[in-house]
């Protein structure tokens, strides 16, 4: 594997055999502790971010490697000068073993992995992709219902602009006798290439627009935010989906809530008390799982 620029560089016995990795370095962390020597490897970020770059950055300490950074580069970097993004890959390449790289753009990833001598990771494409989310969401749905496959999926909130649920959609096609509800505002609609895609490989997609549409046994609820900043205003006048309390009380006890995080409202505070409630154990996952790709992608 070179590049990781969409989900679909995995395939199903790839992402078991990462899977495994991942929970060898969570139980033997210091096993893998000089797997990245001697590498310097750049997070080039156009977009904010808290939990991809860090768990990026922490993930390749731990793994004995260095970090070069920047955090802001829309506004920071020689893009505010007009640099192209070929330009910019070119020049951070020659410092570096590998380039995570996070754009508002959909396109970006595929853009400079068709430049770069070194890999690529995808942070991020605009509303496209998010490959290495899918990664943690999918091995976060493994390592608590302890299988992908045969389970009943709620993807919710903001369907349409939402790249974390991209991803994870099309890689859950992948798998057998899934069942996914999309649940959205009507505006915030899963797209219909995904409808399409999901089709194709005989998933079975109801799209609702209440909770009340969602049979109470479903496994797994994955929410997610409006994502106000690829909307422009128009974003404001759409009520938000809201999980509080007394919608987690319509689930049954083996019902896991999901968020890639940030949250805003749509997920009520007092949720987070609820033992189904995972989305903090989401987000540590990251780390480890950005170390198994890490090691495995550098792995001789
Ligand atoms: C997500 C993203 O950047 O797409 N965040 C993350 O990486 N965990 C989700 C979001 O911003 O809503």
């Amino acid at each position: 594997m070179k590049h990781v620029i969409s989900i679909d560089d995995f395939n199903i016995q790839q992402l078991e055999r990462l899977f495994r990795l991942t929970d060898q370095i969570r139980q033997s962390p210091e096993q893998y502790a000089s797997s990245l020597a001697g590498k310097v490897i750049a997070t080039l970020f156009y977009e904010p971010s808290t939990r991809t770059r860090l768990s990026f950055e922490a993930a390749i300490q731990r793994l004995g490697g260095k970090v070069i950074s920047t955090e802001n580069a829309r506004e920071l970097s020689s893009a505010v000068k007009g640099e192209r993004l070929e330009d910019t890959i070119r020049v951070v390449e020659g410092y570096s073993d590998a380039i995570v790289l996070r754009h508002y753009e959909d396109q970006a990833a595929e853009i400079a992995a068709e430049v770069a001598q070194v890999p690529v990771i995808n942070a991020g494409s605009g509303a496209k992709e998010h490959p290495t989310q899918a990664l943690l969401d999918l091995y976060t749905i493994y390592s608590i219902k302890g299988k992908i496959d045969g389970l009943t999926y709620v993807v919710s909130g903001d369907l349409r602009y939402g790249r974390t649920v991209h991803s994870l959609v099309k890689k859950l096609a992948h798998y057998s006798n899934v069942r996914i509800y999309g649940l959205s505002r009507p505006e915030l609609a899963l797209p219909q290439e995904y409808v399409e895609y999901l089709k194709q490989r005989g998933v079975s997609y109801s799209s609702c627009i209440s909770f009340d549409d969602v049979p109470s046994t479903v496994d797994v609820i994955y929410h997610t935010r409006t994502q106000l900043e690829r909307m422009g205003t128009n974003g404001k006048e759409i009520a938000e989906i809201i999980i509080d309390q007394q919608v987690m009380n319509r689930f049954g006890e083996n019902t896991i809530l999901m968020h890639p995080l940030p949250r805003n409202q749509e997920i009520a505070m007092e949720v987070d008390e609820d033992q189904r409630a995972v989305y903090f154990q989401q987000s540590r996952n990251g780390m480890y799982v950005r170390m198994a790709l890490l090691h495995t992608l550098f792995e001789r």
